[in-house]
């Protein structure tokens, strides 16, 4: 029936189609004509997607159906109910059925029809969460599993409404009803749908995930990383309600190097977004402005803001700001701060500041597995408060939003990533797409954080031109997305004898001097750290964006006895010593706050598939070297905030 779409007619307007489930995530959409050309050229249906829409700003405030919980699932590792024995798609067929998507049920309690699976009598899985940590049939599964959830609700007349996945890995195909809405590579980001036409006019409704966490060696990340390959809808999902006109987007921050002035937009979306009213409101900093978007929606603000406190991790002030427009509102908890560099200096609020950060998974050890929810991440950020951080590494992937509010509500600055690691595929097209697509997500999902101080484009990727010249597009990327912000990434480094030197050209794009060093762990041991200097060719702010070594938490032995927290505790030590003698030093994050799960650690009696490098234990006991860190972490604070 995709064929004669109704709405296709009716609309006579540029309509969304995806010709193959392997195109990019941005649907085009083409003239009536050439898509009737397409159909008659290759026989092939038009198979009706909804595009994917931009994100909602703050999606989970407008939540009106929550559906987190326990969705019934089928493993399907031979995609059984994606494809047919002849490995075509069934979602590109005539009829676009056939798949598990259909949630087919028999039609008689003698079960006529042939059908080979029931998602309702089937197993079930609890979302968010990743399957592996669910099932131990699951721990090491990598391949598809489909998610069913049936759900009730009726449109209201003049709504719409938004399905909004937080994260699913890493590709999954979304179905509403039987119906294709879309497909969605990348395992960090959100998903968003304008559901509003496919919603039963019965109110009885089932969404089906076909979701799939094979690795790819074209994809963002590629195959392989030292991190679990965790799959499944590892986010929040619900759906969200918003009035016919609404507003979309919006940015509120303090404009770039001026802490007296207030800038950024608001977009509306809709028929009714052009010409329209939209009020800015900071009651507390006494602020009001009244703003009229243009044709297309948007609006943009400059309001001078002397009478605000600004945010820092000494006093994370967030100000309920409020954006209203005939018929629409949104509220938001923001903070305002500026960040810069000046030669070797990080300036947040003009005041020359030292990150003392630690790198964190987003991975509960103690479940183990992806976080879940608020307590996990504020669990994880109490941590890194009690080892005396201002700072976190949120490697090396977007972490849930949830965790950057938690940031800015504890006083957490934060370097937040995308998963451009280790050696990507990069020359081919499609892989710098998704890799730039991922940083406009991130960048959308954290522009009005006062915690973000660092767009991180990438980690240990090795020196080429081809990477050279995607490195430097996502640089120039991130700053045309968002001007305010520092732009880094964790630089390549070589040795020569007894030096570090930090020449990879990639440095010359960024604001900060950013590298991973593996000084008595990876090369070297610990007492002979000391011996190791510098040669940084960069006169930019020092970040060192990981260092550390692994230890066996409960394993005690002499300080040069590798596993033992000894020996960690004894790297650290010798690490401050060596990194001290860094004239541009401004910041650290330690390789890692806890363990976690990595499938390439296997050694059996110290690894057992963790990396064991963090600073707590799995089982989440602080191990010596958290200690020694802590205690150079109270010197760096009274070095600092006494300034
Ligand atoms: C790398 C990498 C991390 C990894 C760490 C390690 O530098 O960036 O993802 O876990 O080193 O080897 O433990």
């Amino acid at each position: 029936m995709a064929f004669f779409n109704p709405r296709l007619y009716a609309a006579f307007t540029p309509i969304p189609y995806s010709f193959s489930p392997q195109m990019p995530k941005s649907t085009r959409t083409i003239p009536l004509f050439l898509a009737l050309l397409f159909v008659l050229l290759t026989g092939q249906p038009l198979v009706a997607q909804t595009s994917q829409t931009a994100l909602l700003q703050h999606a989970a405030e407008r939540r009106v159906l929550n559906l987190n919980g326990r969705w019934n699932y089928i493993i399907d590792p031979y995609e059984n109910g994606f494809y047919d024995y002849r490995r075509e798609a069934f979602d590109q067929s005539k009829s676009g059925k056939g798949g598990y998507y259909d949630n087919a049920k028999p039609s008689s309690p003698k079960e006529p029809e042939l059908i080979e699976y029931d998602f309702d009598r089937a197993k079930a899985l609890e979302v968010p969460g990743d399957w592996n940590s669910q099932d131990p049939t699951l721990l090491y599964y990598e391949g598809t599993i489909w998610y069913k959830k049936s759900f009730a609700l009726t449109p209201k007349p003049g709504k719409r409404y938004f399905l909004y996945f937080g994260a699913i890995n890493y590709e999954s195909h979304i179905y509403l009803n039987g119906k294709k809405l879309g497909m969605h590579q990348g395992g960090f980001t959100p998903i968003q749908y304008d559901i509003t036409d496919q919603l039963s006019k019965t109110g009885d409704n089932f969404v089906v995930v076909k979701a799939d966490n094979t690795r790819h060696l074209e994809a963002v990340p590629t195959i392989n990383t030292d991190w679990w390959n965790y799959g499944g809808i590892t986010r929040d999902v619900f759906i969200a309600e918003t009035p016919a006109t609404f507003i979309q987007d919006y940015q509120v921050q303090l404009a770039k190097n001026d802490p007296n002035t207030l800038a950024g937009y608001v977009q509306l979306s809709g028929e009714g977004k052009a010409n329209q009213a939209v009020t800015l409101t900071i009651g507390e900093a006494k602020i009001s402005q009244r703003v009229t978007t243009d044709a297309q929606g948007r609006a943009t603000f400059r309001v001078p803001a002397r009478r605000l406190t600004y945010w820092s991790p000494q006093q994370p002030k967030l100000y309920d700001v409020r954006l209203s427009s005939n018929g629409d509102a949104v509220q938001d908890r923001i903070g305002f701060r500026t960040i810069q560099t000046r030669g070797q200096d990080i300036l947040l609020n003009g005041k020359s500041t030292f990150l003392r950060g630690v790198a964190i998974h987003d991975e509960n050890p103690l479940i183990p597995g992806r976080t879940r929810g608020e307590a996990d991440l504020r669990m994880l950020l109490t941590w890194a408060k009690e080892l005396g951080c201002n700072y976190v590494r949120l490697a090396h992937y977007p972490h849930n939003e949830l965790m950057l509010r938690l940031a800015d509500e504890m006083g957490l600055l934060v370097w937040a990533e995308v998963p451009v690691y280790w050696t990507i595929a990069w020359q081919n097209p499609a892989t710098y797409q998704n890799a730039e697509q991922q940083l406009s997500d991130l960048v959308a999902l954290g522009k009005n954080r006062a915690s973000i101080v660092v767009w991180s484009v990438g980690n240990e990727t090795p020196l080429s031109e081809p990477r050279l010249q995607f490195m430097t597009r996502l640089v120039t990327k991130a700053r045309a997305l968002d001007d305010t912000r520092l732009v880094a990434a964790a630089l390549e480094l070589h040795r020569e004898g007894n030096t570090v030197i930090v020449d990879d050209p990639l440095g010359e794009y960024l604001d900060l001097t950013s590298f991973n060093e593996y000084a008595g762990w990876y090369w070297s041991t610990p007492s002979e750290i000391p011996q190791y200097t510098f040669n940084i060719k960069y006169n930019k702010p020092v970040v060192i964006s990981e260092f550390g070594g692994s230890a066996l938490g409960g394993y005690h032995a002499t300080a040069d006895t590798r596993w033992s927290e000894e020996y960690q505790a004894s790297l650290y030590q010798n690490q401050f010593k060596m990194l001290g003698t860094i004239s541009g030093l401004r910041g650290l994050t330690p390789w890692i706050l806890v363990d976690f799960r990595a499938t390439r650690r296997q050694h059996p009696v110290y690894q057992n598939g963790w990396n064991r490098k963090g600073l707590i234990s799995s089982d989440g006991q602080k191990k010596k070297a958290f200690f020694v860190v802590k205690d150079y972490y109270r010197q760096k604070a009274q070095q600092y905030d006494r300034k």
